[in-house]
């Protein structure tokens, strides 16, 4: 059985796995994302060498990959990267020469889609797209049982769909992205202006931030929304309807069967995804006519990068 790596490449950490054919993660390791280009090259290549030594990475014959960015379709270059400094940057060639591995790149929200596809909620269905809710909105696509990655590998960007006419500014150079609205971030930016205006409200926020406002992040909110909350609980109806109005207008141009809802903020629940239920069925194009698509939470969590990639570096 061939065993291969899966290196998903985040904001904060670089998590590596050596994995089988499964999907089951056999070794595991985590460091720190740096902060420069090359940094990442280098920490990416010593998480690999690392594993590498261990006995199960002794067996392993590829390495996948998984950054937040637009990938070429020969799955080796980042053309570009909303939130990480990445231009056209050869990133598969690189670590391949220092690993003496093959390599393949793969978009972070595509292999998460994989994984959830091959292994998790989206298992049983052959047309499932999967939204990756975390620092941007990122999107993976798979119809009729393939990785959808269209011609120049940017397929599924659905985080940069214009949801408002000249709204927010986003990393990618547009405005109104969805992903300005319905990300982590966006909950963050919420919670944060909601401090502002309405402090009584939002204490319990405030408190979870140690009184530091600008350093609320997604787990704070996550937390307190948990503990019944209001604001909070109102903060994520929020992005459930940003979420739900979104998958509504996929749905007109994909027809998946299931939408599966991944990444960090996805772990509060129901919280999240039944007012993102409720916004879908509203928002429905003809709506009263057509069967609806499921909406279900991610079942792989922080792994589903490792598995998707090193899921896609085996059948390379
Ligand atoms: C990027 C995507 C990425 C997503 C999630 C977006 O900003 O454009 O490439 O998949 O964030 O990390
Ligand atoms: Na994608
Ligand atoms: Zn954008």
């Amino acid at each position: 059985m061939e065993l291969t790596i899966g290196v998903d490449v985040g904001g904060t950490k670089i998590a590596a796995g050596v994995v089988d054919a499964d999907g089951r993660i056999l070794e595991r390791l985590r460091v720190p994302t740096p902060q420069s280009v090359d940094e990442i090259d280098s920490g990416i290549a010593e998480a690999v060498e690392k594993l590498k030594q261990t006995e199960a990475g002794r067996q392993v014959a590829a390495v996948g990959v998984a950054a937040a960015g637009f990938v070429s379709e020969h799955r080796s270059t980042v053309r570009f990267a909303p939130n990480i400094a990445w231009r056209e940057h050869p990133l598969g060639d690189i670590v391949g020469k220092r690993v003496g591995l093959p390599v393949i790149v793969e978009n972070d929200a595509n292999a998460a889609a994989w994984a959830e596809y091959r292994f998790g909620a989206g298992q049983g269905s052959t047309d499932v797209a999967t939204v990756t809710v975390g620092t941007g909105v990122g999107g993976g696509i798979v119809l009729d049982g393939r990785l959808l990655r269209g011609a120049y590998g940017i397929a599924a960007e659905i985080g940069h769909m214009r949801v408002v006419p000249n709204g927010r500014a986003c990393g990618c150079g547009q405005a109104g992205c969805w992903e300005q609205y319905a990300s982590g971030r966006a909950l963050a930016r919420s919670a944060f202006e909601l401090a502002i205006r309405d402090p009584k409200a939002a204490a319990p926020l405030i408190e979870a931030a140690g009184g530091k406002i600008d350093g609320l992040v997604g787990s704070m909110i996550t937390e307190v929304a948990l503990s019944g909350d209001p604001a909070a609980i109102g903060l994520f109806s929020e992005l459930g309807r940003w979420l739900g109005e979104g998958i509504a207008a996929l749905a007109n141009v994909l027809d998946p069967a299931v939408v599966v809802i991944g990444g960090g903020v996805a772990e509060v629940g129901d919280l999240l995804l039944g007012p993102a239920r409720k916004a879908y069925a509203l928002h429905l194009s003809g709506g009263a006519n057509r069967p609806h698509l499921q909406i279900r939470p991610a079942q792989m969590g922080n792994d589903a990068g490792i598995i998707g990639a090193a899921d896609l570096a085996r059948t390379r």
